[in-house]
């Protein structure tokens, strides 16, 4: 996500924009920029790289005296990490100016509009849509100019706008991006998040989606969307920087937990356009699509695992083959690789080393290769043929979920996207499925609300030496999720078994008392594993089963059952591991352990 403030007051600008950034600095970013109002001109420095790079370019602000100004921290989405991509953005006479977090989704569609008109567009970024949209709707009021521009723009936005003709006024809008106003003894501030302005005060107004902020030295004023002036009540912030730094949660990772709704939303929305799947990045025409008789996927770690899950689903949905591979295995085993093949490339942060390779290999083939990247710009991202970005925001906490729930997403949408194009699914059955896609991150929240539930039963297994995990199918995937969770954030000893294999010696290790956790989201294969469980249970275990709400059979077997809301088949692991995310996560807090920084692991493995 991207960093936002504003300051407007009787001090230098520059400064206090440079010390909001470095407050938003944990979120991530690649580049930075300040504009400030200097008394007769808007200026501005923006670069590429750290604050620190943006700190010596500006003299620490004194370059750009003023006391009103706006800045930017740019975590990239549209367009790679580069300055003339980094914020703020200029309209052409430099009479506007903007810094926006979100994504606009039809800023193709304005831009090409906008071009067809003259306006040329310096950077890649949707964000340059918005201040030349703000240029050409410009009428000298402000307010009508931006109210204009919002009922044109679809997607997420958070903007810092400032407008050189109104140089004691900075305006600020929402929708679906986080964005707070603080009013200060010193000056009055904007910020995407509170850490960026606790220095300067703890009076905060939370702004709601569609409503606009004027800020002026003197006061605030809110506005709706119609321009109806509102009346707003101020909270007081009793965080420290430490918790206001994880909007309020107690870890990074409960806190991307939690941002998996809007991970998900933010990955689906953009690409499912009424009752057609738009993955423009894909890079491959209907034929091409239709050509493709193998496909390869390639990745570490929990990305491996969403690739496990994808091969049901695109061998389900596509009838294409599938090849799942640890890329560190691929790397090295000279794989068989047809001309008619597909190689897609999963990685959250874009970097490790054994993914990187393995698409490298597969270049050297010649084979066609798509990214599932979160990172923008990073190598697997540039090197890739094509890539699909999972729009998850910076993940900061070493255990990966919401980058992970937005990998599952974007191979659904793949899946879903070859079916149908080669005519593999009916438009009934991709309705449907479309359609069950949308409610994931309703269900997501859902099952996040019943996070103490889980924190319960996770409490009675600090201790436990040996946790073990079974499914069949996608369950089987699930459980190989699930199991990694717990392992690298508690350090208790799991595995993931296919629930078939138990009786091939597995099942020797189970013990009184043993935690078998069942996952059962695969109707055809819920009578196959209850008679697992009944298994295990007959040699003492004690088993948690996830399932679908219905499948009620299994409380005559489990001991503690979780239930699901109802998705199709397919799709059940993005529901399934938010249980399986939370248990892992309330186990290793339970045992007082670093649960955003495990020992001897890295957030991305850029070595061998
Ligand atoms: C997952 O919780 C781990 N942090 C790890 O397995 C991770 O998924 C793996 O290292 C792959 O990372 P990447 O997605 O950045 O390539």
């Amino acid at each position: 996500m991207c960093g936002i403030v504003g300051y407007i007051g009787n001090r230098e600008a520059a400064p206090i924009l440079l010390d909001g950034l470095s407050k938003l600095e944990y979120r991530g970013y690649d580049s930075a920029g300040i504009a400030v109002y200097n008394g007769e001109q808007i200026q501005m420095e923006k670069t590429m790289g750290r604050l620190k790079v943006l700190e010596e370019l500006t003299q620490d602000g004194a370059t750009l005296p003023g006391t009103a100004g706006i800045g930017h921290t740019r975590w990239a989405t549209h367009g790679s990490p580069s300055d003339l991509n980094a914020h703020p953005h200029f309209n052409k006479d430099h009479s506007i100016v903007v810094v926006h977090n979100g994504i606009i989704e039809n800023y193709i569609k304005l831009k090409k509009k906008l071009q067809a008109k003259g306006y040329e567009f310096l950077s890649e970024t949707d964000t340059e849509v918005i201040v030349h949209m703000l240029d050409r709707y410009y009428n000298g009021d402000p307010l009508d100019t931006i109210t204009k521009v919002m009922h044109r723009m679809e997607g997420s936005y958070a903007l810092g706008i400032m407008f050189r003709d109104h140089p004691n006024e900075i305006y600020a809008v929402r929708k679906d991006s986080p964005l707070i106003v603080g009013a200060g003894k010193e000056g009055n501030l904007i910020a995407s998040d509170v850490p960026a302005i606790l220095r300067y005060t703890r009076d905060v107004y939370f702004i709601e989606n569609e409503e606009i902020v004027k800020l002026t030295r003197e006061g605030l004023h809110f506005y709706n969307i119609d321009e109806e002036e509102l009346e707003k009540e101020s909270t007081h912030i009793d965080w420290d920087i430490n918790a206001a730094e994880k909007g309020g949660y107690e870890h990074f990772m409960l806190k991307e937990m939690h941002e998996q709704p809007k991970a998900v939303r933010d990955t689906l929305t953009p690409r499912l356009k009424g009752d057609e799947i738009v993955i423009e990045e894909l890079g491959m025409t209907d034929e091409e699509i239709r050509s493709v008789r193998k496909i390869f996927i390639v990745a570490c770690g929990s990305a491996y695992h969403t690739g496990v899950t994808a091969k049901y689903v695109f061998e389900g949905l596509a009838r294409i083959p599938v090849e799942v591979d640890l890329a560190s295995e691929f790397r090295y085993r000279n794989p068989i690789l047809e001309s008619d093949s597909l190689v897609i490339i999963v990685s959250q942060s874009g970097e490790t080393a054994d993914t990187l390779a393995a698409l490298r290999e597969a270049k050297a083939k010649g084979i066609r290769t798509l990214g599932i990247v979160n990172v923008v710009g990073s190598s697997i991202a540039r090197e890739a043929d094509n890539v699909m970005y999972t729009w998850a925001g910076p993940e900061i906490a070493v255990a990966t979920t919401k980058a992970y729930s937005t990998q599952l997403i974007a191979h659904y949408l793949l899946a879903l996207k070859f079916a149908r194009v080669r005519g593999t699914i009916s438009e009934t059955e991709f309705t449907a499925m479309t359609e069950d896609l949308r409610q994931l991150p309703e269900q997501i929240s859902l099952l996040l609300s019943h996070k103490e539930n889980v924190q319960r039963f996770a409490n009675r297994y600090l201790a436990a030496e040996h946790i073990f995990f079974i499914g069949r199918g996608i369950d089987y995937a699930i459980s190989m999720e699930g199991s990694l969770k717990l392992k690298e954030i508690s350090y208790i000893h799991s595995e993931a078994y296919a629930a078939g294999e138990l009786k091939h010696g597995t099942i020797s290790l189970i013990e009184d008392g043993r935690l078998v956790v069942a996952v059962l989201t695969q109707p055809e294969l819920y009578k196959k594993t209850i008679s697992n469980i009944q298994e295990v249970k007959t040699r003492g275990a004690f088993v948690m089963a996830v399932t679908t709400v219905g499948n009620t059979e299994v409380e005559k077997v489990a001991d503690y059952v979780i239930y699901l809301p109802e998705t199709n088949p397919y799709f059940t692991n993005s529901l399934a591991i938010i249980p399986l995310q939370l248990f892992g996560y309330y186990v290793s807090i339970g045992r007082g352990l670093d649960v955003d920084k495990p020992r001897n692991l890295a957030k991305s493995v850029t070595v061998e």
